[in-house]
């Protein structure tokens, strides 16, 4: 079994993040060589600062999962949801049951706590993604401490991850998962190989979560 990417915009027309076809098969080309089996695209849903063409996604994906099945790639849909404090806002679950969520990078997402919550009672597993961008997140925050007493995973990008920004959480074990949130960088894949390689304890605990033993 191959790596697992579970945070990517790959879905051309969809959302900021690959532009067009061509750009979409050479990252996953590049997936493919890194070493990866399972790729989860997961585009934006109710992002504030990016627009979604939801029509698209259906398409896109069906797409995309044939190009993965020619190259021996899992192609799956997810979503990242960004969750504000107005709203109940929806999400695709992927790889049995794992919701990927974003928030504010500044304001310390209270609202957060409920939604995440209501998720779990439901049986689902809730990730939190590039925990590094919020202003807000420290070990003494009280919402952080919540996340953590509820079970919500926490993700960085390889690139905090290579770059020694999160090295304080990954000393505490406080990162669950390292991802790519590919926008259309087919050099992307090899760094986040490389970040895995680098921190087997965090690609140990990601091959039990996602059962990819
Ligand atoms: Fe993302």
């Amino acid at each position: 079994m191959g790596y697992v990417e579970c945070h990517s915009h790959l879905l051309p027309f969809v959302d900021d993040g690959v532009k067009t076809k061509e750009q979409a098969l050479r990252v996953l080309h590049a997936y493919k060589d890194a070493g990866f089996s399972i790729v989860v695209t997961t585009p934006h849903l109710y992002n504030p600062l990016v627009v979604t063409h939801v029509d698209n996604i259906r398409t896109m994906y069906r797409w995309l999962e044939g190009e993965g099945k020619k190259l021996g790639i899992r192609v799956v849909l997810g979503s990242e949801t960004f969750v504000g404090s107005a709203s109940h806002p929806k999400n695709l679950p992927f790889l049995g049951n794992f919701v990927l969520v974003e928030v504010d990078t500044s304001v310390e997402p209270l609202y957060l706590l409920n939604y995440a919550y209501t998720l779990i009672k439901s049986g689902h597993f809730v990730i939190l993604a590039h925990i590094e961008r919020y202003d807000w997140f420290s070990e003494k925050s009280l919402v952080v401490k919540r996340l953590v007493e509820m079970g919500v995973f926490f993700q960085s990008n390889c690139d905090a991850v290579l770059s020694g920004t999160v090295d304080s959480y990954l000393n505490k074990r406080m990162i669950d998962i390292i991802a790519g949130d590919n926008h259309g960088d087919d050099t992307l894949p090899a760094r986040l190989a490389a970040s895995l390689q680098k921190h087997p304890e965090v690609l140990q605990r990601m091959e039990r979560l996602f059962e990819t033993e």
